[in-house]
């Protein structure tokens, strides 16, 4: 596998349905443009043309598919972003914030899934292409949200048992992983994001 040699940052968020994982990033990004910071945000599955016509497919709460080949498809969308987003701009120095990686399908496609855990992540790997993750900011909450936004989307509606055994695999995937960092987030938005600051300075990222 590639070992990257660059100067830039990965940064992953992940979280359950409803946590205010894109008001986080949203802050974040605005804390970035006010300091001059040169970060890309890009979300998965999606990033480019393809990965977001994956993400419609996947999204589509009018199909029905085998769970296999959901994690193909996440996986084929990662494959395109990593190679033709997310690589380019960190060869360029960049900081990339992604909105879901690797941990989003161990935690949907394996532990809610209950697909093989050792294959989902061999196919991650594949996927990344050889990028290293220097950080992943786990927006920890239950996912309470899910059934109350009752949206037309595949994927949210898998079911409250289903939406439970992602948070709990998100649990079990942080312990063995020293870039992973849970952050209560059922806080103030401006406390959580201020603490998400602190970990990205601590950390040596910005
Ligand atoms: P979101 O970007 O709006 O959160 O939607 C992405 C949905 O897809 C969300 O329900 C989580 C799910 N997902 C997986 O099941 N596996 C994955 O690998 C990724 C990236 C997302």
């Amino acid at each position: 596998m590639t070992e990257y040699r660059h100067n830039g940052k990965l940064i992953t968020f992940e979280g359950c349905e409803g946590v205010g994982k894109s008001t986080q990033i949203r802050l974040l990004g605005e804390y970035f443009e006010q300091r001059g910071i040169d970060a890309l945000f890009t979300r998965e599955p999606g990033g480019t043309e393809v990965s977001e016509r994956i993400r419609e497919l996947l999204k589509d709460d009018d199909l029905d598919m085998c769970a296999e080949t959901e994690l193909l498809l996440f996986e084929a969308a990662r494959y395109e972003n990593t190679r033709r987003i997310i690589i380019p701009a960190l060869e360029a120095g960049k900081i990339v914030v992604v909105d879901r990686y690797i941990d989003s399908t161990t935690a949907y496609q394996s532990f809610g899934r209950g697909l093989d855990r050792e294959t989902v992540e061999k196919l991650n790997r594949y996927a990344t292409a050889g990028v290293k993750i220097d950080l992943t900011v786990f927006l920890d909450a239950p996912p309470f949200a899910n059934t109350t936004r009752g949206a037309d989307d595949r994927m949210e509606n898998a079911g409250a048992e289903f939406h439970d055994r992602v948070y709990e695999g998100y649990g079990k995937i942080g312990e063995d992983e020293e870039r992973f960092v849970f952050v209560p987030t059922l806080g103030d938005k401006y406390a959580t994001n201020a603490r998400i600051i602190k970990l990205l300075e601590d950390r040596g990222i910005i």
